[in-house]
């Protein structure tokens, strides 16, 4: 398996970002090929201050190797370190139909808001799809809200292949059911544009102060409560291995709890998760010339990869073969 994913410095990563995409990462590195990248060019659409964008690429190296990215058995690195995947994006964009992009939920959502979006905006799908292509990528672990580029990147690469010849990969999604859609503290999708996420960093104190904030019916604490219409519990379960998630469930179902107490389980399992990979994150803080040497070699060997791909795309189109 070739596996490829990006994932966008626009914030700090939150638990959606982790149990959608990054544990996946981990999980998978040690393949053939385990490329991820961190998608600088995709969050110029909307970090627009310079030095809020160079910090929050570093403190995205950092998440994911606190977290259990091995710069031994995957390859990390920026997006914007491999200048070959902006020209594959012209490439394809020569072969992209507007319609496809037009039905894209990011470009839509903003349009249905009565919101202008710029080209970048309507544009970003050809560059992941960009992105997955020129590593001759088989497999892309995301999240539910990224399969509709992965499909769009099928469809480019089939339509690329239908014009020039077979020159182009066709990826797939991998993407798990029990994570593919994480809810935020109200219950809807977690997300940084909705204000609703439980960041992975967060100090104690916060981080309890985040869970306890999470949205709950009224069912008094006597009376037997449903697991299963419940976001602390729908969360707990990301945490817990089958027997604690039966333990919980039947506390729930047996009446006599109240949410606090579900929510401090949460919490628990929380600290208890992430807690090696804060201790990581603070030992590589004191250490960014590794961190950016981990990123440089990651992006030497992604572009000697991207490089190959992209001499092929260029010979199957007409163009000349680049001089070394
Ligand atoms: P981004 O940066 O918005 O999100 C990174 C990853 O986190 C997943 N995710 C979630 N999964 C489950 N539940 C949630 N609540 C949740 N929130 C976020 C996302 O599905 C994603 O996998 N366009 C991409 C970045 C990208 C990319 C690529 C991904 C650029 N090029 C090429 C794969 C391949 C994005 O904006 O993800």
């Amino acid at each position: 398996m070739k596996i490829l994913s990006g994932i966008q410095p626009t914030g700090r990563f939150h638990w959606g970002n982790y149990f959608g995409a990054i544990r996946q990462y981990i999980s998978l590195q040690g393949h053939e090929q385990s490329f991820y990248f961190i998608a600088d060019l995709h969050a110029l659409t909307t970090v627009r201050e310079p030095d809020v964008l160079r910090q929050n690429v570093k403190d995205a190296a950092l998440d994911l190797l606190a977290l259990g990215l091995d710069p031994k058995r995957a390859t990390l690195f920026r997006q914007s370190d491999v200048p070959e995947t902006t020209e594959l994006t012209w490439l394809l964009m020569t072969i992209t139909q507007m319609h496809l992009l037009e039905k894209c939920h990011a470009f839509k959502d903003k349009k249905a808001k009565g919101i202008a979006a710029d080209a970048g905006l309507f544009t970003y799908p050809v560059l992941m799809a960009a992105d997955i292509l020129i590593y001759d990528s088989t497999t892309v672990p995301v999240g539910a809200d990224q399969v509709q580029h992965v499909e769009v990147t099928r469809d480019l690469a089939q339509r690329f292949n239908a014009t020039y010849g077979e020159c182009l990969h066709l990826p797939e999604a991998y993407v798990l059911d029990e994570s593919a859609k994480v809810p935020g503290t109200d219950g809807e999708k977690m997300s940084k544009s909705y204000g609703n996420t439980i960041p992975i960093f967060e100090t104690p104190k916060k981080l309890r102060k985040t869970i306890m904030s999470i949205k709950t019916d009224s069912t008094p604490m006597e009376s037997p409560k449903n697991p299963e219409a419940c976001s602390v519990y729908e969360l707990y379960k990301l945490f817990a291995g089958p027997e604690e998630q039966a333990i919980l469930a039947e506390r729930y179902r047996g009446g006599g709890m109240g949410y606090g107490e579900a929510k401090e389980s949460l919490y628990q399992a929380a600290m208890s998760h992430f807690g090696a990979a804060f201790e990581r994150r603070t030992q590589l803080e004191s250490s960014p010339d590794v961190v950016e040497d981990i990123l440089r070699e990651g992006a030497h060997r992604a572009r000697a990869k991207a490089r190959e791909v992209v001499e092929r795309v260029r010979s199957a189109c007409g163009l000349l073969a680049k001089p070394v």
